[in-house]
This record gives C-alpha cells, sequence and structure tokens, in this order.
C-alpha cells in the first residue's frame, strides 16, 4: 500500500499538534519534511510522543519509513 503525507502520515500526528507546535507544525507537509530526521529519531526510541502517551506502534512508525523512502509523497 502506497502511503502519503495527507492521507497517512498527517492524520497520525495531527492529534499531537498543539503540542509540538512551539518547535514545529507536525500537520505541515514542509515541517515533517524538512524535520524528519529528528523525528525519525524521536519515534524510534520512542521518546515522542512522550508518557502518558502510548509510544506508536512499529506499524505506524514502519508507514512514517515507507514515506520516507518513498521520496515524501505528498
Ligand atoms: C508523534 C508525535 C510527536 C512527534 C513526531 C514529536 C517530535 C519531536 C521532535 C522532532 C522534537 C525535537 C527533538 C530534537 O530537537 O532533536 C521534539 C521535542 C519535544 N517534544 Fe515532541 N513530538 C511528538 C509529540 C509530543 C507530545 C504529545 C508532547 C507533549 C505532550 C511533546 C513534547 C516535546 C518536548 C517537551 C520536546 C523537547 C524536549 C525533548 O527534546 O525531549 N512531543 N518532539
Amino acid at each position: 500500500m502506497a502511503v502519503s503525507f495527507q492521507n497517512d502520515i498527517m492524520p497520525l500526528f495531527k492529534q499531537f499538534q498543539a503540542q509540538m507546535a512551539w518547535r514545529l507544525d507536525l500537520t505541515s507537509y514542509d515541517d515533517v519534511k524538512a524535520n524528519y530526521q529528528a523525528i525519525l529519531a524521536q519515534l524510534t526510541t520512542k521518546s515522542m510522543p512522550p508518557p502518558p502517551f502510548p509510544p506508536l506502534t512499529d506499524t505506524q512508525i514502519g508507514q512514517f519509513v515507507q514515506w520516507m523512502n518513498e521520496g515524501f509523497p505528498p
């Protein structure tokens, strides 16, 4: 299954937008693409989202990796 920012990545991050707005806009394609390395580091170490939020599942993190590997489809 192809992944895209609008259909897969943005909906996954939207619930956290307000808490991260001071650093980046998790619903903005340009912001997420520009910060993909920092975001990946946070996700794979399960640092973000922080407790009490449950970490993203490996499937969800896999979607982010696939989105990167496929060249950041909008
Ligand atoms: C999937 C959701 C989230 C993603 C992808 C994300 C991503 C990030 C990124 C990329 C940074 C910067 C790290 C760096 O500069 O290297 C960061 C820092 C931070 N985020 Fe988030 N965040 C998420 C959710 C949240 C939530 C829900 C909160 C608060 C309830 C939060 C609070 C913070 C805080 C306090 C920092 C700065 C302290 C630190 O670096 O540990 N984040 N986050």
